[in-house]
């Protein structure tokens, strides 16, 4: 099995722009898990399928075919599905807070497990999600558990969203970065948690640069590089 280094942390933290600068300067492949269940929370729109009918669901999950491009620099990952480019409307909130309600059904994340393990037969992967240290890859060599504080993390996103134009309010951004951590981490299924050999780090004070190099030099410290 290839070398995989698995990065979980809630929504907001800087996984997605961290995994990005990784898989670039390391040649591996990228594997965002959120995207899958964000483009399931599309197809169960587009099937008519209710977000609490689970083996309807788990039965869509397995027809996802996609793929991923690392973008430029501070650009977010681009989705293909079916060749493609997806990207803007998986990215949207309304269908964030969509995944986060497929995302809980078992047969869901079951249905999903093959498609997310078979990214890590190609070369080196770099694995963005909530349980990719936990469930997915949980053999893998490095697991880092990136997070920052909710306030830290809604100053980012409006800074993101007002630079697409879009009208948003801090405090409803917040109170949705609350509710989607609530959801992650207290859902009964693969929930939102550091691994027991996760090296955790918290990025509310620091640059994604600060946070990338560290991450760089502990893969080298473990030889994975
Ligand atoms: O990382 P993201 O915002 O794209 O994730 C969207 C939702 O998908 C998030 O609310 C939780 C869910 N998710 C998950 O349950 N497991 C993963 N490995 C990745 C995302």
């Amino acid at each position: 099995m290839s070398v995989v280094i698995a990065v979980d942390g809630p929504s907001g933290a800087g996984k997605g722009t961290l995994c990005v600068k990784l898989a670039k300067a390391l040649g591996f492949s990228l594997l965002d898990s959120g995207a899958l269940y964000r483009i399931l929370g599309l197809a169960s729109v587009d099937a008519g399928v209710a977000v609490d009918d689970e083996p309807a669901l788990a039965e869509l999950a397995k027809t996802i075919d996609v793929d991923f491009v690392p973008g430029e620099p501070g650009e977010p990952v681009g989705v293909m599905l079916n060749g493609i480019d997806v990207t803007s409307k998986v990215r949207l909130e309304s269908t964030g807070a969509l995944a986060s309600k497929v995302a809980p059904h078992p047969m869901v994340r079951a249905a999903l497990l093959e498609t997310q393990r078979s990214f890590a037969q190609k070369g080196g992967l770099v694995a963005d999600g909530r349980d990719m240290g936990t469930v997915v890859f949980n053999d893998a060599p490095l697991k880092i558990f990136l997070t920052a504080s909710a306030q830290a993390r809604a100053e980012r996103r409006l800074l993101q969203l007002q630079s697409k134009g879009e009208d948003v309010n801090f405090a409803t951004l917040l109170d949705e970065i609350e509710a989607r951590d609530a959801r992650d981490m207290g859902r009964a299924e693969s929930p939102l948690r550091p691994a027991d050999d996760a090296w955790q780090l918290d990025s509310t004070t620091k640059s994604i640069d600060e946070v990338f190099a560290e991450v760089m030099a502990e893969a080298q410290r473990r030889q994975l590089v």
